[in-house]
Formats: C-alpha cells, sequence, structure tokens
C-alpha cells in the first residue's frame, strides 16, 4: 500500500484527534481511558483542539497526516517534535512549571482526570531528562493508524517520515511506546532504554501502564 503524508492543516486538527483518539484507546493497557473516564466527550474534543492548535503554531512541532494514495483516506497521524539545540536542566524544569501554572489558570475541564494525566506527564518528563539530560533531539510524540488500516504499512510511512528530518538535522531520536509499537521502533534502530511504569490503582480502578522509554542514535547524512 502506497501513502502520501503532508503536514497538517488548521482544518484538518479535528481529523487528527479523531485517528489518534480512536487508535490509543484500541490500546489494550492505554492511559487514555483513564485520563478520559467519560470518554470522546464535547468538552474533552474541545481541550484537545485547543492544544493541538497550540501545537501547531510552535514551529519546533510537525503534525503530519497520512492517507492512502488512492482513496485519499487519512488512515493514520503523526506528531514530531524537533529540539535543535541543547538545553539546561534548569531551563527544562522552568518551561514544565510554566506549562503547569498554565494548565492551572485555565480550571478543571470536565471529563479529564488530572491525577492520572499529571502522574503520567510527571513520569514521561523525569525519564526523559533522565535520557537525553537536555540533548538536541528529534521526538515522536504520536503515531497512531486507525485499527481497521492497521498492518498495511502506514505506521512505518509516519515513522520514516520523521526519522529522515531527524537525520537531515542529526538529531537521536526518543519515543514513549507502548506495547504495540515497541517491534515497529526495534525494526527502525530504537533501543529500549527505559521503563515508564505507572500504577494508577489509586485512580478509580486497578490498572497498570508501562511503556518503554526508545532511544535511536543519531545518523548524519553526508553530501
Ligand atoms: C503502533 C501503530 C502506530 C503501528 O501502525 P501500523 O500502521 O499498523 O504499522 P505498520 O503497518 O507499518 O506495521 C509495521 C510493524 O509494526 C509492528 N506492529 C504493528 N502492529 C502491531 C501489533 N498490533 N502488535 C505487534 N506488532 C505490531 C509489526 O512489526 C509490523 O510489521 P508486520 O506487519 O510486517 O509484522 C498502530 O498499531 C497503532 O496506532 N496502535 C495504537 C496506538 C499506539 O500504540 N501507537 C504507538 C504509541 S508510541
Amino acid at each position: 500500500m502506497s501513502y502520501e503524508i503532508t503536514p497538517m492543516k488548521e482544518d484538518e486538527i479535528d481529523i487528527y484527534i479523531k485517528v489518534s483518539w480512536e487508535a490509543l484507546t484500541q490500546v489494550e493497557d492505554s492511559v487514555l481511558t483513564l485520563v478520559y473516564p467519560d470518554g470522546f466527550t464535547e468538552s474533552v474534543q474541545a481541550n484537545m483542539r485547543k492544544t493541538t492548535r497550540d501545537g501547531l503554531s510552535d514551529p519546533s512541532t510537525s503534525y503530519v497526516l497520512i492517507r492512502d494514495i488512492d482513496t485519499k483516506d487519512v488512515v493514520a497521524v503523526a506528531c514530531w517534535y524537533y529540539q535543535t539545540k541543547d538545553v539546561a536542566i534548569r531551563e527544562l524544569l522552568d518551561a514544565e512549571e510554566k506549562a503547569r501554572e498554565k494548565r492551572m489558570e485555565q480550571g478543571p475541564i470536565p471529563g479529564i482526570n488530572y491525577a492520572v494525566i499529571d502522574k503520567f506527564r510527571e513520569a514521561s518528563m523525569e525519564s526523559k531528562r533522565e535520557i537525553l539530560a537536555g540533548r538536541a533531539h528529534a521526538a515522536l510524540r504520536v503515531l497512531s493508524t486507525l485499527p481497521a488500516a492497521q498492518r498495511k504499512g502506514a505506521g512505518t510511512a509516519g515513522l520514516i517520515w520523521g526519522l529522515r528530518k531527524a537525520d537531515e538535522l542529526g538529531l537521536p531520536a526518543y519515543l514513549v511506546s507502548s506495547g504495540m509499537g515497541r517491534s515497529l521502533y526495534a525494526a527502525h534502530g530504537f533501543s529500549e532504554v527505559g521503563e515508564l511504569s505507572l500504577d494508577t490503582s489509586h485512580h478509580g480502578r486497578p490498572h497498570k501502564v508501562s511503556h518503554c522509554c526508545m532511544l535511536r542514535a543519531a545518523k548524519r547524512i553526508s553530501g
């Protein structure tokens, strides 16, 4: 199967959100089912729309849509982040604190379990800080293929798209993988460098979320 990959435009945000949601909620140990206990409600969608719109205006972030070249239907989406300079740990901590304050100012949004989302976010940031120590890198933030379109190469296409750019910039690539993505990433040069295990049993129902942190060394393209 062949795919066409295009940068997401503002009027395509809803497609991006829907594909991400459908793919991620089918993951067996998905943290999303705990973060959004009431499901894909209007307030949850509005919040996702706002966060994605904010991300779209950040030049370090690339959202892409992956279309079946014949039908033109979007079957998968990806979000890549490129930090092209080293950053001091102090600066990273300050940026995290600022983001936290901004979220607090917004006030709570119905349908979001903040205790779980904050715990997961903090564990992710801490692992990333320990592994990368502020070094410049590319990060795969989202890679999602609609369940009906999986195992036909769309995920690989979105992964290779971002890795090419990482290689052009001479950056290592980092990601936090679900169980479903692990073998795909390993096949493209990523190694497991840490575990992100979250005991969420205090948050409503027994549930353990296990993800692994993966890193692929920088490759410089000559010429
Ligand atoms: C992970 C994911 C993006 C892969 O997308 P995809 O379009 O199916 O990927 P591809 O068709 O390019 O698959 C490439 C390889 O990934 C691996 N893979 C894909 N789905 C898998 C699954 N359910 N279980 C185990 N390995 C899987 C296989 O090695 C596969 O190669 P193969 O089909 O030749 O065996 C997709 O399964 C998905 O959206 N899952 C839910 C969201 C998620 O977990 N995203 C990753 C978070 S980092």
